[in-house]
């Protein structure tokens, strides 16, 4: 049960979303400050990143080159800054997606939850992945999406996708600074 609630929270501070009014505090604004992308070339022809004007949200692109035929996993952390050069963990964790996506079968919350992330791209709700272009587009945190005991600051998300049955090979690495402002 930890477990799960654990994969729950990454995912929603992580990509978006709840339904209105699940979580108590607000945040005023979320702002992407910075993103570098890298991806594993057996894999991928591109893989790019582009923070819009105003710096809420994001759009993102995936060539994948090649179908995925074994389970996507995902090893996310998440750092708070305290000072200059030092981070605070506030999140590290490692989930096997093509699990996860399986397991929200029926209607129920976490169908919710996924459906909302996967709102704003084109990736299938299943697997294997195949080979394609895929995007994310207009990528924006809802305002009920942060989880309330986070305080205003620099974070730093680190989201590496990887392929633990072909020698955990990378299919992405993606590294992105925001800033939060609660309320
Ligand atoms: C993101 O994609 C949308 C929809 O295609 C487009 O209108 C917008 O200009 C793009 N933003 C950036 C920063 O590329
Ligand atoms: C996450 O943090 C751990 C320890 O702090 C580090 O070993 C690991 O490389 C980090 N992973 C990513 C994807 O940044
Ligand atoms: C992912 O990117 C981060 C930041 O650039 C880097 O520290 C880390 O070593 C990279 N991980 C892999 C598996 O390439």
């Amino acid at each position: 049960m930890r477990r799960i609630v654990t994969v729950l929270l990454i995912i929603i501070m992580l990509l978006n979303n709840i339904p209105r009014g699940t979580s108590r505090r607000a945040f005023n604004t979320l702002h992407f400050r910075k993103v570098s992308t890298d991806f594993g070339r057996k894999y991928a022809s591109n893989y790019a990143a582009r923070i819009s004007e105003d710096n809420k949200a994001i759009n993102m692109t995936l060539d994948l080159v090649r179908d995925l035929t074994v389970d996507l996993w995902l090893k996310v952390n998440i750092t708070q800054r305290e000072t200059k050069n030092r981070y605070k963990n506030i999140f590290a964790y490692n989930m096997n997606l093509c699990q996860l996506i399986g397991k929200a079968k029926g209607i129920n919350v976490f169908t919710i939850w996924l459906q909302n992330i996967y709102r704003y791209t084109n990736m299938p709700m299943s697997c294997p992945i195949e080979e394609g272009q895929y995007y994310w587009r207009d990528l924006r945190p809802d305002k009920d999406s942060i989880p309330a005991f986070i305080l205003t600051g620099h974070f730093r998300i680190d989201a590496l996708f990887y392929m633990k049955d072909w020698d955990n090979d990378m299919l992405t690495n993606t590294t992105m600074f925001v800033y939060i402002k609660m309320k």
